[in-house]
């Protein structure tokens, strides 16, 4: 079995990611996705440290993705008139990047240039529209696994099935046998990104960021002339788990409860949250999700394995999407090195990972004190510190300092793998 048949479920970051690497670890790869189509929306993501390395084994794909960035300057802070506390700027350096990344790109074109290094492969089928309903794993979990789908296609036979549907991941219930929301931990936070048909920002490259009491934050962004994107987050207090109910119980009910849901939050906040309120009603490319944490105690169970934020989503800190990109390579690589033994490469995916993962989920400790101060006099605070450190160009020293967090510079040494030419 040195070609196995691989199902990959989800086609977004990790899935994609996967594929191509499966595919040249001598893999045939069918991928299914929900959605009827690729999903474009979404709000900048960052590709770092390890995501970094991966990109670049990944033939032609740094090319691609700089031809893609997003030309960010910088973000600067501003309080409720829209003055400027300070700027946080990209250190203009790919190995060297702060809070703001040097590789940040549109999470809707990171998926396409991903999907388009993969669709035309031979050994790579996509299917769209489509979703597991049952995983039937051999008594030992070491042979073929059985797998029903929802949408039409027959029940077949794979002898691996990948799980890349996200945190909230469903098939990751099936294939483990739990509940959707066990092994998560919620980040007492959410998001919601989407686009207006208005330039606030006049087409400055730098983007905005605002804070209101409660832990409410609003980034902006230039996108394409006359286009605002927006990030409209929340992040609750830590010591209330059911903090993010009434936006879970919106999401349930639909875009348009959601919309409403939000719109209701940040009325009144100040600077443009009004306008916001009033013009999330007619966004385009809607996409709200909580944002968690998943932490299971192993990231495969016999021929079922996890990869991206369906094993081991890293909650707030912004680092999903490098460390799905680590996974599907990784998994990818022990496939292709242990020829043959399926059981062997899950090990020594898990293995490679765990250390990885650990680290990845650490939520930097001024991370949320910076991004989400919850009281108006947190805000103050934070911006007076913001200011002073601007003028005194401490934040050149600051950034440094924090760009181990941050830094592309892959301390992770990720493992070379013999059959990557
Ligand atoms: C539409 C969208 C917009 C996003 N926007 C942002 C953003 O602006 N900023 C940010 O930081 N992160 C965003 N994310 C999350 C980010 O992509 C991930 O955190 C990270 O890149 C890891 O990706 P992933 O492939 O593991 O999971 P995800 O990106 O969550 O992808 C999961 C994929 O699986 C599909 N799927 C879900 N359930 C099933 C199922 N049962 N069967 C088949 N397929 C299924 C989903 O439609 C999706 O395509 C977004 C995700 C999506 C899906
Ligand atoms: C597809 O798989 C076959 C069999 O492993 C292999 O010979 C061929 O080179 C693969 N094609 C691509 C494009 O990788």
């Amino acid at each position: 079995m040195s070609n196995p048949r691989v199902l990959i479920v989800g086609a977004s970051i990790a899935g994609p990611t996967a594929a191509y690497w499966l595919a040249k670890a001598g893999a045939k790869v069918t991928i299914i996705e929900r959605f009827p189509k690729l999903r474009t929306n979404g709000q900048n993501v960052d590709i770092r440290t390890v995501g970094v390395t991966v990109m670049r084994r990944m033939a032609g794909m740094e090319a691609t993705v700089r031809s893609k960035m997003i030309p960010m300057e910088g973000v600067s802070f501003v309080n409720t008139n829209g003055q400027s506390y300070g700027t946080l700027g990209a250190t203009g350096n790919p190995d060297q990047q702060s809070l703001v990344s040097e590789y940040e790109i549109f999470r809707g074109d990171l998926s396409q240039i991903l999907f388009d290094m993969t669709k035309d492969n031979e050994n790579i089928t996509y299917i769209f529209g489509e979703q597991v309903t049952s995983i039937r794993q051999q008594e030992k979990g070491d042979g073929p696994v059985t797998v029903e789908f929802a949408n039409g296609l027959p029940p077949s036979e794979f002898d691996l099935v990948v799980a890349c549907d996200g945190g909230n991941s469903r098939t990751r219930a099936i294939g483990l046998g739990c509940a959707v929301r066990d092994h998560i931990t919620p980040a007492n936070c959410w998001a919601a990104y989407f686009s207006i048909k208005q330039d606030l920002l006049k087409g400055t490259k730098l983007g905005h960021a605002y804070n209101a009491p409660g832990g409410r934050f609003i980034g902006i962004a230039t996108d394409s002339p006359g286009v605002t994107r927006i990030a409209a987050m929340n992040f609750h207090p830590p010591d209330n788990p059911d903090a993010t109910l009434p936006f879970r119980e919106a999401l349930k009910q639909g875009d348009d409860a959601l919309k409403k849901y939000i719109a209701n939050h940040f009325k009144g906040c100040g600077w443009i949250c009004d306008e916001l309120s009033k013009e999330i009603m007619e966004a385009q490319n809607f996409y709200a999700s909580e944002i968690v944490q998943v932490k299971v105690p192993s990231i495969y169970k016999g021929r079922f394995v996890l990869v991206g934020d369906a094993g081991y989503a890293p909650g707030p800190t912004g680092t999903g999407t490098s460390l799905a990109m680590a996974g599907a390579y990784v998994l990818a690589g022990e496939v292709g090195k242990h020829k043959g033994d399926l059981a062997a490469a899950l090990r020594g995916y898990e293995e490679q990972m765990r250390p990885i993962i650990n680290d990845m989920q650490k939520i930097p400790r001024f991370f949320l004190t910076v991004l989400a101060p919850q009281t108006a006099w947190g805000i103050w605070l934070r911006n007076i510190i913001f200011a002073f450190i601007t003028l005194t160009r401490l934040l050149a020293f600051v950034q440094k300092l924090s760009a181990g967090a941050f830094s592309s510079t892959d301390k992770h040494n990720l493992p070379d793998y013999d059959w990557v030419s």
